[in-house]
């Protein structure tokens, strides 16, 4: 065990997932188990019998036979974002189409005009701080301890800029980490629609060197009625110019050649991947590229689930995130994605569980998170139920007792 101080005491864990696998993969569950907290990050953890001795008086949460989990890592959200889009929904319910609402100045181009005029509001709960917030803070009641956030609804300089340094300052009043993507890159704004080459040399000339101090990767939405595979590649090339690592919306509507790309470029990830083949999932393996899946924008779309098991069977490391965005998937709980994840897609519960913590980390390149054992943050969730098995097995509601993030309670 470390020398710094202990703080926290975590006793009467009924079950503790370390993902560990020295305790077996891929939960490495440990039964009747304790914790001990210094300086934000795990100092020790394991069976209570192996506790050390001598710890003095130090601040304990009983946990009463509840099970603790590592905090969820979501790997891809849009949740910095003015308004809402619910008559998009209603249209889609009632038989038209994402690319016929999108192309009919609807979609994206609505969210764009809401958050820009949001960025203009000071009045508390409207500004476009306050509205993102309130999800970001719902997020980190469901159990997230650290959230990817892009931009892509600002789509001018100043849009995008405002809505990179709104992702910045949720963690001062949220409790939760953010890593910012830039995605300048989401669709041709209305401005633009004549001139689509003009928008990509603003974006690369203007828009990235103004944004790229504010985020860590670069994203974009290859898809038919976004960006070709050809024009995605020239957003990320010049996006790794400006030091920002790509990432790629890929293959949710339709084969869009947008994993293969991910492959060639050598993206940290792949997103949605609805439909992949088995070249493209051998190419994903190869570049070492993370499968990001998203079940609650299939859930929301109505189309089917994405390939999760057979992505997971072919060795791809797989993230499970929200999307949290206005049009395709108002889901805001990692909760309700696990349980999608086993009831819809066919993973097991300690694949889900996972892969909405350490295969989130992974996809975010980040080696502190998503497993819990000594010197990884101490960012966890204590259930409200003696298994994780609950999660799917309860869907729907909030099973998060208690949320700690670097040992400090965010949540219960
Ligand atoms: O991940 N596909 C692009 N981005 C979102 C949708 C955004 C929107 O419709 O506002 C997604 O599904
Ligand atoms: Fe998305």
């Amino acid at each position: 065990m470390s020398e710094a101080r202990v703080d926290l005491l975590l006793t009467g864990i009924g079950e503790l997932v370390t993902h560990d696998p020295a305790h077996g993969a891929p939960s490495g569950l440990v039964r009747d188990a304790a914790l001990l907290v210094a300086d934000g990050r795990v100092a020790w953890a394991g069976s209570r019998l192996g506790l050390p001795r001598q710890l003095g008086d130090v601040e304990t949460i009983d946990c009463g036979g509840r099970a603790v989990i590592p905090g969820f890592v979501d790997a891809h959200t849009h949740l910095v974002f003015g308004g809402h889009r619910a008559d998009d929904f209603a249209r889609r319910l009632h038989g038209a189409s994402y690319a016929q609402v999108l192309a009919a100045g609807g979609g994206i181009h609505a969210s764009v005009a809401a958050t820009r005029l949001a960025a203009t509001v000071d009045e508390p709960g409207l500004s476009l701080l306050d509205q993102s917030l309130a999800r970001a803070r719902r997020m980190v009641a469901f159990g997230t301890t650290t959230v990817e956030v892009k931009s892509g609804y600002g789509l001018d300089t100043a849009g995008e800029r405002r809505m990179l340094e709104v992702a910045s300052e949720l963690p001062r009043h949220a409790g939760l980490d953010v890593v910012a993507t830039f995605l300048g890159a989401h669709v041709v704004p209305a401005s633009h629609r004549a001139d689509r080459d003009g928008y990509l040399a603003l974006l690369e000339n203007e828009m990235l060197p103004a944004c790229a101090p504010l985020a860590r990767y670069c994203d974009v939405f290859c898809e038919d009625g976004a960006f070709s595979v050809d024009e995605a590649r020239r957003v990320l090339v010049a996006g790794k110019r400006h030091g920002l690592a790509p990432r790629i919306h890929a293959n949710q509507l339709g084969a869009s050649g947008g994993a293969r790309l991910a492959a060639e470029v050598g993206a940290v990830s792949a997103d949605h991947l609805d439909h992949v083949d088995d070249g493209d999932i051998a190419a994903l393996r190869a570049a070492g590229t993370v499968a990001v899946l998203l079940p609650g924008a299939a859930l929301s779309m109505r189309t089917p689930p994405p390939p999760a098991r057979r992505l997971w069977d072919a060795g791809l490391p797989v993230a499970l995130a929200t999307d949290c965005n206005p049009g395709t998937s108002y889901v805001e709980s990692m909760q309700l994605v696990i349980a999608l994840a086993v009831l819809e897609l066919g993973l097991e519960p300690e694949e889900a569980l996972w892969s909405a913590t350490r295969g989130g980390a992974l996809a975010l390149e980040l080696a502190d998170r998503g497993w819990l054992g000594a010197g990884a943050l101490a960012d966890l969730v204590i259930l409200d139920a003696e298994s994780h098995l609950h999660l799917s097995y309860r869907p729907g509601g909030n099973l998060a007792w208690k949320v700690l993030k670097r040992g400090r309670l965010v949540y219960g």
